[in-house]
């Protein structure tokens, strides 16, 4: 079963306190949620490997440390995950960024795909799909899904918030993919929202509602 990573540390459970209320405007809503993901982004890159590299400090020569090989992808789900996606680039500024529009049919209520665009080399890269709210976990299952069926294989799922249902339903579909997220909150309403949540994420980054 993939691990659940819950990312607390002191200053992500602070900003994440000011992301969820009603009061916080679009402008900081924005940039909180990009300080986060930029905090998270740090938690979940923990296991790149490393390697030896000669440099010659002012003083010697000295044997030290650089990330290898493995490159990151970024794969946020249209159209919140775009919220997240600046804060991880400001660590990880090679990233190449691949993106996964899904939207909800109304009668059957599941996610059905209208756009994929993915790196030329996504089959080199660590993916990391990105969405602000893992709800029921439909939308994240069926971006992995998107994922795997071109191929890729090393994957993992980061969100703001989660609701136990959403974390249940990648756990179960997708056994291989690690979930890192700030909170997992109490449960879902009648409308899918998570409680409690922070409201529409979409609707809060990009002042919609
Ligand atoms: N999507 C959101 O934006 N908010 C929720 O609470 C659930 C899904």
């Amino acid at each position: 079963m993939g691990k659940l990573y819950v990312c607390d540390h002191p200053l992500i459970q602070h900003k994440l306190t000011y992301i969820r209320d009603e009061n916080t405007k679009t402008k900081d809503f924005r940039q909180l949620v990009d300080e986060v993901a930029m905090l998270m982004a740090y938690e979940i890159t923990r296991d790149l490997p490393l390697e030896k590299v000669k440099v010659h400090t002012p003083v010697i020569e000295a044997e030290c440390q650089v990330i290898s090989g493995r490159m990151l992808g970024l794969i946020p789900i249209l159209r919140a995950g775009l919220g997240m996606v600046d804060g991880i680039l400001k660590l990880h500024p090679t990233a190449k960024v691949g993106h996964v529009g899904l939207y909800r049919d109304p009668e059957t209520l599941q996610p059905v795909e209208y756009y994929v665009k993915l790196p030329t080399d996504v089959l080199e890269r660590e993916l990391i799909v990105i969405d602000p709210m893992l709800a029921t976990g439909g939308s994240a299952n069926m971006a992995i899904d998107v994922l795997k069926k071109r191929g890729c294989q090393q994957i993992k799922l980061m969100c703001l918030i989660a609701a136990p249902e959403g974390v249940k339903a990648v756990q179960e579909a997708h056994p291989d993919v690690d979930i890192y997220v700030a909170a997992v909150d109490d449960y879902l309403n009648d409308h899918g929202y998570i409680v409690p949540g922070l409201g529409d994420a979409g609707d809060r980054l990009f002042g919609t509602k």
